[in-house]
């Protein structure tokens, strides 16, 4: 969703913020601006600080306020700037960020949401601001500039005047008081050139400081090229950033020494290396992410999750489990319930996070809550792990991204090694996903004495071979997919369906399709197709099925001749081998022969690649599809 970056320095501002706007694309937005601190023209009247804002907003794509950008002359050494999605407000010049306050001297930029805007708008424009726009955000623009000019008597509450802190810093920590909600932030003053104040609650923000500058932005991919040492800021801390150095205070203006983060993927790893677009490129990523997912978890013949953060005698108790995720990590959810129920025999839910949060689930000390994001910033998802916890749970986080909101609210937390996943569409992040959640599977059997330490080594191993059947899918079965694809682009709809871990994998196939191809897609169990869905057949429909071999194999192929027999046009994933399903099938796509706890993990890159070839057939852009953010932040 939204980004933020922003420059203080000696080098020139605009360029820099573009770059940085380019690499934030991905997250999904509509709208882009830029606000820079310009030299006044020497005349008459013209600002003591010989500073204006310049501020720039476009609708659409970073390209387009480039090309704007390039016809401003002006040079300017500090600047902020935003990619916005439309929250309060639909996509428009005058909803775009940055927004300034009444005088045009303060500009600012934010992501998160401010739940009590309509309170505050209201009291700020009894007091005499103008509002120029529909957003929460523009709030904080007047909020900071009251702080810093001072305020007026106000004659409905009687508040009296106030007089002005006349610092930015001081001035964004106190509009931060007034504010109830999310806010990453960052704020600019003409009068106070060269200072850029950074304030952070539930919306991350990380800093670093570079050779020629100062950087800040919502993404640590924004500022990599600048610095590999950055500070991820907390919730309730503040920063100064000038072109000399950053200062870091707390909510009272205590300077404090936050930790500093280095990163070590590198913005080559971010790029498209030689693919035509990044989700291509991440599902080849995925037999490297199975691998270095399983790094060191094996030590000494044991199962090590250290990062757990629970005891081993604390995992015993554990008597029910609960899996909160959104969207692809519920999918996820859904192959670990098969994983934990069946090897470790304890009752196991999965829910999407949103519901979740509002049902007042039965949790007690010995619930263990699973929060699985990629992005590890869902707001649902995070307002479930609070919740969750207040109730008592031990909550474990899985998260590809180090230090994200998930993985510090969390009491312990694995890390997908997935990498920096920039498709919108989650692929790779999705694979270190379920492996993630099968070690977790595993360790839960362990610990209750269901699978001994050998039969835990030798899943162990197995689930590492499926870093090459990845591999053989991917160098064997493009034809077979190609030909797949062709026979479903023009569909208006398609049904997948799989029974057991099959029906798990069909839900997370019928997502990749729809989200990037727009061809509407549902996934069924198999076995309920004949309780209504299968009115939906006629000649020619799509029915996509996941019928690798497994103890529901027979019962599958069933079902799929029930389709058959009504006109379907069949396409199946199957193990390789299996020549028997091309009596009913009409495309057939291999996977090697795997352990049908682990077909997951295989059978889904079919059905990604799958996906990926219809949305291009049907001239989509795979990476950044119509509507959708890559960090869902808001509710
Ligand atoms: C689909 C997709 C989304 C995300 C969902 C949750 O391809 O990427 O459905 O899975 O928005 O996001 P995270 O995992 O970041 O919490």
């Amino acid at each position: 969703m939204c980004g933020i970056v922003g420059y203080t320095g000696q080098d020139e501002a605009k360029d820099i913020l573009i770059t940085g706007l380019k690499r934030l694309e991905y997250r999904g937005y509509d709208s882009a601006g830029v606000a820079l601190e310009c030299a006044s023209p020497a005349t008459p009247g013209a600002p003591a600080s010989g500073v204006t804002l310049s501020v720039i907003r476009r609708v659409g794509k970073v390209a387009g306020l480039e090309s704007e950008l390039s016809a401003f002359g002006a040079p300017s050494a500090c600047g902020i700037g935003h990619t916005r999605w439309a929250t309060h407000g639909r996509p428009s010049v005058a909803n775009a960020h940055p927004h300034t306050s009444c005088n045009g001297r303060i500009a600012i930029v934010h992501n998160g949401i401010i739940e009590n805007f309509a309170e505050l708008r209201a009291e700020l424009e009894r007091r005499g601001h103008t509002f120029a726009s529909e957003t929460d955000t523009e709030v904080f623009a007047h909020l900071i500039e009251e702080a810093y000019e001072g305020r007026p008597d106000d004659p409905a509450t009687g508040e009296p005047a106030r007089p002005g802190s006349h610092d930015l810093m001081t001035a964004v920590r106190e509009a931060c008081t007034q504010v109830v909600g999310a806010y990453g932030l960052a704020a600019v003053c003409a009068d106070e050139p060269g200072v850029i104040a950074v304030a952070r609650k539930d919306s991350p923000i990380v800093i670093g400081r570079g050779e020629r500058g100062s950087y800040v932005a919502s993404d640590v991919i924004a500022l990599i090229d600048a610095t590999r040492d950055v500070v991820v800021l907390e919730d309730g801390q503040f920063a100064r950033l000038t072109p000399e150095g950053i200062t870091y205070t707390d909510a009272e203006g205590t300077p404090i020494e936050p930790a500093v983060t280095h990163i070590d993927w590198d913005i080559d790893m971010a790029e498209k290396g030689g693919y035509p677009d990044f989700m291509l490129k991440e599902i080849h990523e995925q037999p490297r992410v199975v691998r270095d997912t399983l790094v060191g978890r094996m030590v000494g013949g044991e199962l090590d999750i250290d990062e757990l953060g629970l005891t081993m005698e604390e995992l015993n108790l554990i008597d029910r489990v609960y899996v909160i995720a959104c969207g692809t990590s519920y999918h996820a959810g859904l192959i670990a319930k098969n994983l934990i129920e069946a090897w470790a025999r304890i009752p196991c839910e999965v829910e999407a996070a949103s519901e979740f949060r509002y049902r007042n689930p039965i949790i007690t000390p010995s619930t263990l809550v699973v929060a699985v994001s990629q992005s590890g910033e869902t707001a649902d998802t995070l307002a479930a792990i609070r919740d969750a916890r207040i109730k008592g749970a031990k909550v474990f986080g899985i998260t590809n991204v180090v230090g994200s909101p998930v993985a510090r609210e969390s009491d312990g937390v694995i890390y997908t090694k997935a990498n920096k996943e920039i498709a919108v569409a989650s692929t790779k992040s999705f694979i270190g996903q379920v492996v993630s959640l099968t070690l977790l599977a595993l360790l839960l059997a362990q610990v209750k004495g269901k699978l001994t330490t050998g039969q835990v080594r030798m899943l162990f191993r197995e689930l590492g071979n499926t870093a090459e059947q990845i591999q053989w899918i991917l160098e064997t079965q493009g034809e077979a997919i190609h030909e797949a694809a062709l026979a479903c682009k023009d569909a208006h709809s398609a049904l997948f369906v799989g029974r057991g871990m099959g029906a798990a994998i069909a839900h997370e196939g019928a997502l990749k399709l729809k989200e990037i191809s727009y061809l509407h897609a549902e996934a069924y169990a198999a076995g309920e197709m004949k309780h209504g869905p299968i009115a939906l057949i006629d000649q020619g429909f799509p029915v996509i099925a996941v019928a690798t071999k497994s103890p529901v194999y027979d019962k599958t192929v069933s079902n799929l001749k029930e389709c058959e027999a009504r006109g379907a046009q069949i396409i199946v994933v199957a193990t390789e081998g299996d020549e028997e399903i091309r009596a009913i099938a009409d495309h057939v796509i291999y996977i090697p022969p795997v352990r049908d706890a682990f077909s997951a993990i295989t059978a889904t890159v079919p059905l990604q690649l799958l996906a990926r070839e219809v949305a291009i057939m049907r001239g989509c852009d795979v990476d950044q599809p119509r509507n959708l953010a890559k960090s869902v932040t808001v509710e």
